[in-house]
């Protein structure tokens, strides 16, 4: 038989998913690690567990599976975007990533709009400079950690990472290097302008391919290590939003997505690139080519739940039971509202300084409500993307809901009310890896196009109507979700410098 592996390095595991030839899951595997957050506001992983899952993942998904190595055609990564990885000349690890929701480099992006110009970064890499980015990330080390930084050879991102220690070449392709902010987004390629005026080397860059290009093959010595076997092709893949486009079938204009994940993201395929003039939602390559994406990020969304649950229940009840407890909750959750800004936000607001908040706490809330207050909290900061799209005239015909939360019926139909529009769920419960797979196949030149691919998955979508009381309950729960923020916004770049 013939299989192609996708592997996705996320922020909470590693996923390793073994597909057939008609893209059927034939195992799977799986392996976590923990999210550091060593300041407040900042986040971080260090490489070497992302390689240590990798090999648990794709170990137990062959092991599973009863897959052979030799059975592998292909192979496809996705990961988490934007995460900087600097290695020194040997490849050693330099410092431990600084990951996309890490909110320590504001007053390098304030320097990285001094350097350039709002309007020609925004021209250029089609977004503002943003802490959540590579460059900004960049800029902090070398002027905090001027020691780390002058060892520094090369710069990747999570996946390429990956990519290196299969592969030992320095690659990279375009959907996750357009969240590097070095990119000339419509052009798809570096820009020497940007590299130039941020004083970035060009050379530690790794090289930029469309993301269905075979990049390189496995090594003698990543064979041993991870199990695979010496020559498989490993194609470019794509940054864990574009990816799950891919693996979503949102490869055409007209169709969008919202994943929750760690972060929740609502995006949409673009023939062209569509910016907005302020910056609120992203706009990068699509792993397609010739074609972008937009969209609107939400940095603590399933992190939101995960937080409640670990840090504040302890453990104390399974998703599953706080699922159940939040239905037992009406729409509105007794007039409880909860603000998702663990970590800052990035869209649309765009505010570091930003943190969590529940308005409208009572005596007679019970865990039930606080739980379904957090997914609508979610969601209403997903409507506040939809929003954003809709005042550019982005509009879409079908929606489509993944990643962790699309498994909860009661979180899909709070969307499907929050943006009173249908929304669909296929039973592919990783479509990251599913993207990545696919990527491979049309990399490997079993299939002729991304489109062809796609159209040959099964999607069994399962779909949830919005229902007019509730769409009619959240529309004024939206306006009042942003009255608050605005109202408290300045305060909380005070609440950022009190000290103890
Ligand atoms: C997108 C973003 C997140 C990460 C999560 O801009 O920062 O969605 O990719 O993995």
């Amino acid at each position: 038989m013939e299989y192609f592996l996708g592997i996705d390095i996320g922020t909470s595991n590693t996923k390793a998913v073994i597909f057939d030839r008609a893209f059927h899951v034939a195992a799977k595997g799986n392996s976590s690690y923990a999210l550091d957050q060593p300041r407040n506001g900042w986040a971080e992983q260090n490489p070497l567990e992302w390689k240590k899952a990798a090999k648990n993942a794709i170990s137990q998904a062959m092991r599973e599976g009863k897959i052979d190595a030799s059975d592998f055609i292909g192979i496809g990564m996705s990961g988490q975007m934007h995460g900087l990885v600097m290695l020194d000349a040997e490849n050693n690890v330099l410092r431990p990533a600084v990951l996309w929701c890490d909110q320590r480099s504001v007053a390098e992006c304030e320097e990285m709009t001094e350097r350039i110009g709002k309007n020609a970064l925004i021209a250029t890499t089609a977004n503002p400079a943003l802490p959540g980015f590579t460059a900004s990330k960049i800029l902090w080390v070398r002027k905090n950690e001027p020691a780390i930084y002058a060892r520094c050879s090369h710069i990747l991102l999570p996946k390429d990472y990956l990519r290196l220690l299969l592969t030992n070449r320095y690659d990279t392709e375009v959907s996750d290097a357009s969240g590097m902010q070095l990119l000339d987004v419509p052009a798809r390629q570096w820009s020497a302008e940007i590299l130039e005026r941020l004083e970035i080397r060009p050379e530690w860059l790794p090289k930029l391919h469309e993301s269905v290009a075979i990049t390189g093959y496995v090594t003698a010595e990543a064979a041993r290590y991870f199990g695979l076997a010496e020559g498989t092709p490993v194609v470019g893949g794509a940054g864990d939003n574009a990816a799950a486009a891919i693996g979503t079938g949102t490869i055409k204009a007209g169709r969008a997505f919202t994943t929750i994940g760690t972060s929740g993201v609502l995006l949409t395929h673009t023939d062209a690139p569509r910016i907005d003039k302020e910056g609120r939602v992203h706009t990068f390559c699509h792993a397609v080519p010739n074609a972008w994406i937009t969209m609107g990020c939400t940095l603590s969304a399933g992190e939101s739940l995960r937080w409640f649950l670990t840090k504040v229940l302890k453990g104390e009840i399974s998703v599953s039971q706080a699922m159940r407890e939040a239905e037992a909750s009406p729409c509105g959750a007794n007039r409880l509202l909860y603000f998702p800004y663990l970590m800052g936000e990035r869209s649309p607001i765009l505010d570091s300084y930003a943190r969590g908040m529940f308005f409208g706490l009572s005596g007679i809330h019970t865990r039930g409500d606080v739980i379904r207050s957090i997914l609508e909290g979610v969601s209403y900061s997903l409507k506040d993307c939809h929003a954003v799209f809709e005042h550019m005239g982005i509009a879409f015909s079908s929606m489509k809901v993944c990643g962790g939360g699309a498994g909860s019926k009661l979180w899909r139909s709070i969307l499907a009310n929050m943006y009173n529009c249908k929304v669909l769920a296929d039973d592919y419960a990783e479509n990251g890896a599913l993207g990545a797979a696919i990527l491979a196949a049309v990399g490997v030149g079993a299939y002729s196009s991304i489109d062809q691919a796609c159209s040959c998955v099964g999607f069994a979508d399962t779909m949830k109507q919005p229902n007019p009381r509730d769409v009619a309950y959240y529309q004024k729960g939206y306006g009042l979700y942003q009255k608050i923020y605005q109202d408290v916004k300045e305060d909380y770049r005070i609440l950022s410098e009190m000290t103890s």
